[in-house]
Parts: structure tokens; sequence; C-alpha cells
């Protein structure tokens, strides 16, 4: 085999794609992984990673303003460096971007960095900034994932009208910031942003903020975010805007009436659509479907066989675990093994503070679904944990099967639900029942006592609850 020949070329480094390669070279196929812009994708560079470190950095700052003294801890003549905030964020990225760079390479795999494009099912030409090179292959993996959705009557500028790619990297603090989407971008960013003095308003069209997630979280998570300062229009609609020198104007449609939102810097996150251009996709007769996503089958693969697809560029969710998991899924489907991704446990999480987290279905969901339900609830403010810790804020609810007591769906709104969620998403994972998960024995003090209380009421046995 030549040094150009591969059993694997992966186009699109993100989770889904660097996984894939990983997966791929370790079990033994020779493996090319190509990428346009910067190792780790979306998630890494202006998505997952850096909000979080944005968050993080945030959420010790307003420990420190509106906190510490209760806790006895004096703190004076507070500030905020944004330049060294940014400065740490890219810091965190660029650690781990190298060690994305060094697992694929120490894994066996070889990243060539430039534009990936399909010349055919077994060719792909890889534009470098010094020349093209193509690459023989066997199997070709599509992990291009996807960018943010425009408005059609709000394009974006870079400057005033951004997506999170610009909001993760303001380099003053707007003194008011529009929202237009409250969901997980607009919930993270919008926090990030009020935290550090701007004033934000978050528009949503749909009657309730983090509309995928149980009516209970939303309702009670929207009341605290309000008290953090957010401010929310929901069941309105951005219809229009207007903009002068460095300022917007958007015009909404709440109950039938137009609302103005005056804003220094407008945040569109409504959304996501796959990156299918520039990649060769249609030329090589790949078929999308009506949202443009790579239409695949159970292993992976496109309507063109050796093609295959996975992350935000297919159906599902857009989360980067999701992706990770296809990757894994679809490097072993091609060595022969049988990959597989359970898509009714893949969890959810926005990182708010409390952190909104769920698994498999809302009590809505499963409603809808016809699905008799029973359901159990634990609030945060019961739990002696979180009563020690200052984050009392929240609730656990537990959605369980009427006739067969199984798992349906857990959601949870509190500090560290990303955390929490793990162990419903294991219980699920091996078909647990709420008696499972409430015959389980949970560590005291901890947070993670309360999904073990709503497990209990879920048939009216809580603990520590009235
Ligand atoms: P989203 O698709 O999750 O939500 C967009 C929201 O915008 C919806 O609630 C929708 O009703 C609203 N909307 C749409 N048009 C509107 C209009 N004209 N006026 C008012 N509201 C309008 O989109 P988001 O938050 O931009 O996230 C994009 C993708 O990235 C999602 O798939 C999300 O799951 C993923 N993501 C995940 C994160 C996480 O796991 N923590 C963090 C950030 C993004």
């Amino acid at each position: 085999m030549s040094a150009d020949n591969f059993d694997v070329v992966v186009i699109g480094s993100g989770p889904g794609g660097y996984v894939a390669a990983i997966r791929a070279s370790q079990l033994g196929l020779k493996t090319a992984l190509i990428e346009k812009g910067n190792l780790g994708g979306t998630c890494l560079n202006v998505g997952c990673i850096p909000s979080k470190a944005l968050l993080h950095s945030t959420e010790m700052l307003h420990f420190t303003k509106d906190k510490a003294a209760n806790h006895g801890i004096q703190v004076d003549g507070v500030s905020v460096d944004l330049s060294q905030l940014m400065k740490r964020k890219d810091t965190v990225v660029n650690t781990l971007k190298g060690g994305v760079e060094m697992l694929v390479t120490k894994k066996g795999g070889k990243i060539f960095k430039g534009l990936g494009v399909i010349q055919s099912p077994g060719t792909v030409l890889v534009k470098q900034e010094d020349g093209e090179i193509t690459l023989q292959t066997k199997h070709i993996i599509i992990a291009t994932g996807s960018t943010p959705i425009e408005l059609p009557f709000l394009p974006y500028d870079s400057e005033t009208i951004v997506s999170s790619d610009q909001a993760i990297a303001f380099d003053s603090i707007p003194e008011k910031l529009a929202v237009i989407g409250a969901s997980a971008i607009g919930l993270e960013l919008g926090s990030v942003w009020a935290r550090l003095g701007s004033e934000v308003t978050i528009v949503e069209y749909l009657p309730k903020i983090a509309p995928g997630f149980d009516d209970d979280i939303c309702k009670i998570s929207e009341r605290v975010f309000k008290r953090q300062g957010l401010k929310f229009l929901t069941a309105t609609e951005v219809t229009s805007a207007d903009s002068s020198e460095n300022k917007v104007v958007l015009k909404a449609q709440r109950k039938g009436k137009e609302v103005s939102i005056e804003a220094d810097k407008v945040l569109v996150a409504v959304g996501r659509k796959p990156n299918t251009l520039n990649a060769g996709i249609e030329e090589a007769g790949v078929k999308v479907d009506e949202k443009g996503r790579i239409e695949i089958d159970h292993h992976f693969q496109s309507n063109i066989p050796g093609i295959y697809a996975i992350g935000d560029v297919v159906a599902g969710p857009m989360l980067a675990h999701k992706a990770e998991e296809e990757g894994v899924a679809v490097a072993e489907i091609i060595a022969g093994k049988a990959g597989h991704v359970n898509y009714d446990v893949i969890p959810g999480v926005i990182y708010t503070d409390p952190e909104i987290a769920s698994v498999g279905l809302s009590e809505q969901q499963a409603q809808e679904s016809g699905i008799e339900v029973n359901t159990g609830k634990f609030n945060l403010s019961a739990n002696g944990r979180a009563i020690s810790s200052d984050v009392t804020e929240g609730m656990v609810k537990v959605i369980a099967d009427a006739k067969s007591d199984k798992l349906l769906g857990v959601q949870i709104l509190a500090h560290n639900a990303s955390e929490l969620i793990a162990a419903a998403v294991t219980h699920m994972e091996y078909g647990g029942s709420a008696e499972d998960l409430a015959r389980t024995i949970h560590a005291h003090p901890t947070l993670s006592e309360s999904l073990k209380e709503a497990a209990l009421a879920v048939d009216g046995r809580g603990l520590h609850s009235i």
C-alpha cells in the first residue's frame, strides 16, 4: 500500500471525526483525518469547550460578587479583565487542540491539513496550503459538522449580528445584548454576558425556554434565570430588524402585538444546519434529506457504497457525544465488528447555573406517545448537600412507565446536573426501573441523593420530601 493509500479517510476532525479516526486506527485500519480549519471542530474551537471556560469563569465572578459575603468571604474591588478571561479560554482550547493531534497520531492516524473533497467513492483530494494531494481509500467517513442557521432578514455581519462563533469572543462587554432563541446556545451565552454585566434579553418563539425539556423543569428554570437578571420574551417571534450604526432594533410579534427590542449586539441562536458544502458530497451523488442532512442506513452508510456519514451532518441531536458514539460505531462497523448507538439514552445538557440535564422522555413526550407514566419529583431545597453548598435551586424529576416501572426519562435542574445525569443514563442503558434507582445506595451527603429521592417519590415513598 502506498503512502497515500488508506483503509479509511475521515473528513472533518470534530468529536465525531477525530474519534472515528482514533477508533479506526485502534482497530488496525490505516486511517487519514482531513481538517480544513482547526483540529477539534466546532465543539473544541468555538462551541462546547470555549463556552464552558467562559461559563466557569463567570460563575466564579458571580459567586465572588453576589454570594461570597454570605459565606463570610469579603472581597473588595472586584473587577473584570475581559482580555485575560478570553486569554484563559484560548489557553484551554489550545491545550485540548494539542491533545487531539497527539492522540490521533499516537494511535497511528495521519492528519492532513487542508480541504477534503470527495472525487469518487474511493478517492479524496486534499487541497493543502502548499498544493494538492490525492488519497485513495476503501472507506470515506464524512464528519463535516454543522454551521449556525442565519435568519433571512438578519444576516450575520460578525460585529453586530453574530452567531455563537463571535459571541464567545467579544472584545468588550455589550451594554445591551439581544439573543434570539432560548435553547442551549442562547441560555449559555446569555448567562455568560449577563454575569459580565450586559443587559440580556432572550427572545423565544415557543411558549417556554429550554423547549426540549420537561415543562416542570422549564418553568422553574425560567424563574431562576430571571432572578439572575436574564429577561425573557417567550411566545415571541422576531420578524424583522432595523440596523443603524452600532445599534439594532428587532421587531417581534408577541400575542398579536408588535414589540421592539433595542440592542447593541444580537446573538442569533436559532439552530444549526448540516455542513455539506465544498466537500464534493453532492457531486459524488450522496443523497441528502429535505433538511440537508446526509441520509444514512443503520450502518451509517450513505446511498453510495463506501461513503459513510456521522455527527451533525446526519439526523439526530447535534451533540458532541452523539457524534463521538457514531464515530466509534462506524469505525467498528467498517472493521467488521458490531458498532451500535443507543439513541434512546443520549443525555442533553444546558450548562447554565443551575444546569439543565435530561435523558430519555419528558412527561409530555411520554404522554404524546400514548405511554401512561408515573412521575416522582424531589426539590434540591430539601437536600443536605445542596443546602451546605448553597445550591438549593432546582429539582429532579423521574418519569417511569406506569405498567412496568421502567425508567423512561430523568430530568434535572441542579448545580452539576451534567454530572448527575450520568447515573440516570447508566440505569436506563441497562433497562433499569425507578425501583432500581430508588434501591441504589447513594453517598450521603451528595446532590445525587436527589435522584434516589425522586425515584422513591415515583410510588410515594420519598423519605426527605413532604
Ligand atoms: P436550538 O435548535 O437548540 O434552538 C433554537 C431555538 O430558537 C428554538 O427554541 C426555537 O424555537 C428558537 N427560534 C427559532 N427561530 C426563532 C425566531 N425567529 N424568533 C425567536 N425564537 C426563534 O438551537 P441553538 O441553541 O442555536 O443550538 C444549536 C445546536 O447546537 C443544537 O442542536 C444544540 O443542541 C447544540 N448545542 C448544544 C449545546 C450543549 O449541549 N450544551 C451547547 C450549544 C449548542
